[in-house]
């Protein structure tokens, strides 16, 4: 695959400027961890794994709901006006599927939704895993369509995204397959984008390697939940996957011992990394003005918090009011409880505003 870095710098350029009009915040400084409000929690076990901010604000969530229950509904959910003190929470789509496992904006408000049936250890079934796109851009009833079926080579699909430029190319981390499979939308193929070592497991513990996927500046950034740390790979060097190489850009370790999830990346280039259970935790990794990373600083959450209980996705707001406001879900804890980890404690799941204008 080509890669055209002049189109992910527009890309990168677009967005940044998207926002430029915000008047900036004012700030009279803040203890960590940072404030957190709950924005809409679920009635019963639900586990929201990931989200999208659309431009108009509404949230869209993919949520494996009751989720305890052994057939539950799995479903696209929109939460509107999320600001406000009363959010509204609608259906936009149900799936037939086990569970759901990314969503990414690919083109201005056509969002890809990856869903499959799965067994023991999140591994799905083979010829379940399917690639969906909700398309917003004609109005507020999405045309849906499901646009691709992985091969059975893909074994652990997780976390998605887009590729600035490459607006029917979808990337998929596989946490078992230790790569990252590029998705083509409009042909129904499946085929390896790059694959380095360090997107494998080594520890045998929870078995999952690469799990959460941005690109930003040139590169695709991933997490890898076993290693507890983020990992970049330069872009324009993966035309050939093979010979791609990884750098270590932070190791949470010291912050988040037993897991880490996904991440998002903030405007002045911050990494913010959910840690699921146990840890209950967002961490901050700050960029260094050199090209590197500072320290990891625990900036939500707490071990024995629930302002963040079981985060596993993150995204900030997109609007003047909220485009320092880091929308967190979550599984409620239900994940490290259910490894017989010592958090025990469970809640439902919900989506959190973590303020971070003043960090
Ligand atoms: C989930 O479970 C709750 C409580 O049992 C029930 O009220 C609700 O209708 C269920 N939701 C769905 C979508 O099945
Ligand atoms: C996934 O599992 C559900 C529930 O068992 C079943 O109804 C559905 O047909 C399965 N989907 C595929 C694609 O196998
Ligand atoms: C994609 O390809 C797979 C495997 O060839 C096939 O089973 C599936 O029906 C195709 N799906 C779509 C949406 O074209
Ligand atoms: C992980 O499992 C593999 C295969 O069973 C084994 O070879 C390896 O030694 C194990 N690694 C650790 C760190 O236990
Ligand atoms: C991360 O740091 C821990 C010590 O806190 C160390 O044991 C581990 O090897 C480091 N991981 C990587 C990928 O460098
Ligand atoms: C969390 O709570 C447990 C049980 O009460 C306690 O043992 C532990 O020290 C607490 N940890 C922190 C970081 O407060
Ligand atoms: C959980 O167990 C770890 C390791 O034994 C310990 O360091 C931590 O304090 C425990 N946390 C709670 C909430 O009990």
């Amino acid at each position: 695959m080509v890669l055209r870095t002049t189109s992910l710098f527009r890309a990168a350029v677009a967005a940044f400027t998207a926002v430029a009009t915000c008047s900036a915040q004012r700030c009279a400084g803040t203890t960590l961890p940072l404030p957190a409000r709950n924005v809409y929690q679920f009635d019963s076990e639900t586990w929201i794994e990931n989200l999208a901010v659309r431009p108009n604000g509404d949230l869209l969530l993919i949520v494996d709901e009751n989720v305890t229950a052994p057939v539950h509904p799995v479903a696209l959910y929109q939460l509107a006006n999320p600001s406000s003190a009363n959010p509204e929470l609608t259906l936009v789509h149900s799936f037939d599927l086990g569970t759901v496992l990314g969503i990414a904006e690919i083109q201005p408000e056509v969002y890809a939704v990856l869903a499959e049936n799965f067994t023991g250890n999140f591994e799905a079934v083979p010829g379940t895993a399917k690639m969906y796109t909700f398309d917003f851009s004609r109005g507020e009833q999405p045309v849906v369509n499901e646009v691709a079926t992985l091969p059975d080579t893909a074994i652990g699909p997780d976390g998605i995204a887009a590729l600035p430029g490459n607006p029917n190319t979808v990337l998929v981390a596989d946490m078992y397959a230790a790569r990252v499979w590029a998705v083509d939308i409009t042909t129904n193929t499946t085929t390896t984008f790059v694959q380095v070592p360090e997107m494998a497991q080594v520890h045998n513990f929870t078995q999952m390697g690469i799990n959460g996927l941005r690109v930003s500046h040139g590169h695709l950034y991933f997490t890898n939940s076993d290693l507890k740390s983020v990992y970049r790979v330069q872009l324009n060097q993966c035309g050939s996957g093979a010979e791609a190489s990884a750098e270590l850009v932070a190791n949470l370790t010291s912050v988040t011992p037993v897991f880490i999830d996904d991440f998002t990346i903030g405007r002045d280039g911050t990494l913010w990394v959910t840690s699921s259970g146990p840890e209950n935790v967002v961490v901050a990794v700050r960029p260094d003005g050199r090209g590197g990373f500072r320290e990891p600083i625990v900036a939500a959450g707490g071990i024995n918090r629930t302002d963040v209980q079981g985060d596993v996705g993150a995204a900030f707001g997109r609007g003047c009011s909220d485009r320092d406001v880091l929308y967190v879900v979550t599984n409620g804890g239900l994940w490290g409880a259910g490894l017989g980890l010592n958090q025990t404690a469970t809640e439902p799941g919900k989506v959190a505003a973590v303020d971070t204008s003043c960090f």
